[in-house]
């Protein structure tokens, strides 16, 4: 049954391609028919993203995806963050190769992942990912190729720069799920609605949930949420899901001065089971017909940056 979704969601998406892309899918989809040990499945595309910058992205990203992965979900974490690249540093990861050398045909993507020890792999410093733009046909059809290497992660979970520039929408609207964060302050909640406005306007995009951090107490929390999605409502007419909050914490601090994650360092903490509850709906969230995996997310976000150079 998957398989059957899987080989239809290929030929979907090479009705959409051009020319170039689809040899490499026709012969992605000959090897669909064979005879394969290996289980079929499509990977969900999350990206977490704001406004306002600072607002806890990439600490939500980090503990999110273990949490993902301790409820027994293959993950990879891809930092997609062009200015800041910083989920290595809070892992205490230095890593040897990136994006940039894929690009320049000088690794494989399989080789830049970075397998932890806390049950996820990393693709870090995604230096390279501006230049996803500016590939020659060649260069593009060899990382579309290069992402074959990637099936296999249930969740692929993006962290991202801030801000409505191409680059972060680029990597923000293929996504199937869009983790809006925000904090109760003022300007993060203006910058998000920003965010959501931006991700409307170019759309289709994918669901857009909200993720409240640092707040003091739950009430707050529901408080910036509400208000969050009934101006998204009434003004955008997005849906947008309340998907949970974070507490306020110094363990959170001391997680990061210690670069090591919170749900690891601090399980009991409050912030660790905010997370884990986050995972949880997640996770339990329907599955979307129309997730079409990696493959499709890479795509859509060249295409858009093609078309975001001419705007
Ligand atoms: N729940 C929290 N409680 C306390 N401090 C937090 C919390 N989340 C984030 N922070 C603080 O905010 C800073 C920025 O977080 P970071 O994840 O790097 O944001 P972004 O990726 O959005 O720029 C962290 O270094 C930390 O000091
Ligand atoms: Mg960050």
């Amino acid at each position: 049954m998957e398989q059957l979704d899987q080989a239809s969601t290929l030929r979907r998406m090479a009705n959409q391609m051009d020319r170039g892309s689809t040899a490499v899918l026709e012969r992605d989809m000959e090897h669909e028919k064979q005879p394969s040990h290996e289980t079929p499945q499509r990977t969900k595309v999350l990206t977490v993203t704001s406004g306002k910058g600072g607002v806890g992205k990439t600490t939500v990203s980090v503990n999110l995806a273990i949490s993902l992965a301790r409820a027994g979900k293959k993950v990879l974490l891809f930092d997609g963050d062009l200015g800041l690249a910083n989920i290595n540093v809070l892992l205490g990861i230095i890593p040897e190769h990136n994006i940039y050398e894929v690009l320049k045909g000088k690794k494989k993507l399989q080789d830049i992942i970075i397998r932890t020890s806390y049950g996820i792999d990393i693709i870090a410093g995604a230096n390279g990912i501006s230049q996803l733009a500016n590939l020659s046909d060649s260069q593009r059809e060899n990382f579309l190729e290069g992402l074959q290497s990637l099936m296999g992660y249930d969740i692929m979970l993006i962290d991202t720069g801030a801000g409505v520039g191409a680059n972060v929408i680029g990597l923000v609207l293929p996504a199937d799920e869009i983790l809006v964060v925000t904090t109760p302050e003022p300007t993060a909640i203006t910058d998000a609605y920003g965010m959501i406005k931006s991700v409307v306007s170019h759309g289709p995009g994918g669901k857009i949930k909200l993720i409240v951090n640092r707040v003091p107490d739950a009430g707050e929390a529901k408080m910036v949420a509400d208000r969050l999605i009934s101006i998204s409502n009434q003004f955008l007419k997005a849906r947008v899901e309340n998907l949970g909050f974070i507490f306020e914490e110094s363990s959170v601090q001391k997680s990061i001065r210690s670069q090591r994650p919170y749900v690891v360092l601090f399980p009991n903490a409050k912030s660790s089971a905010c997370i884990k509850h986050i995972a949880a709906r997640l996770i339990n969230a329907p599955v979307e017909e129309d997730s079409a995996g990696i493959y499709q997310f890479f795509q859509k976000m060249m295409n858009f940056s093609f078309r975001g150079k001419d705007d």
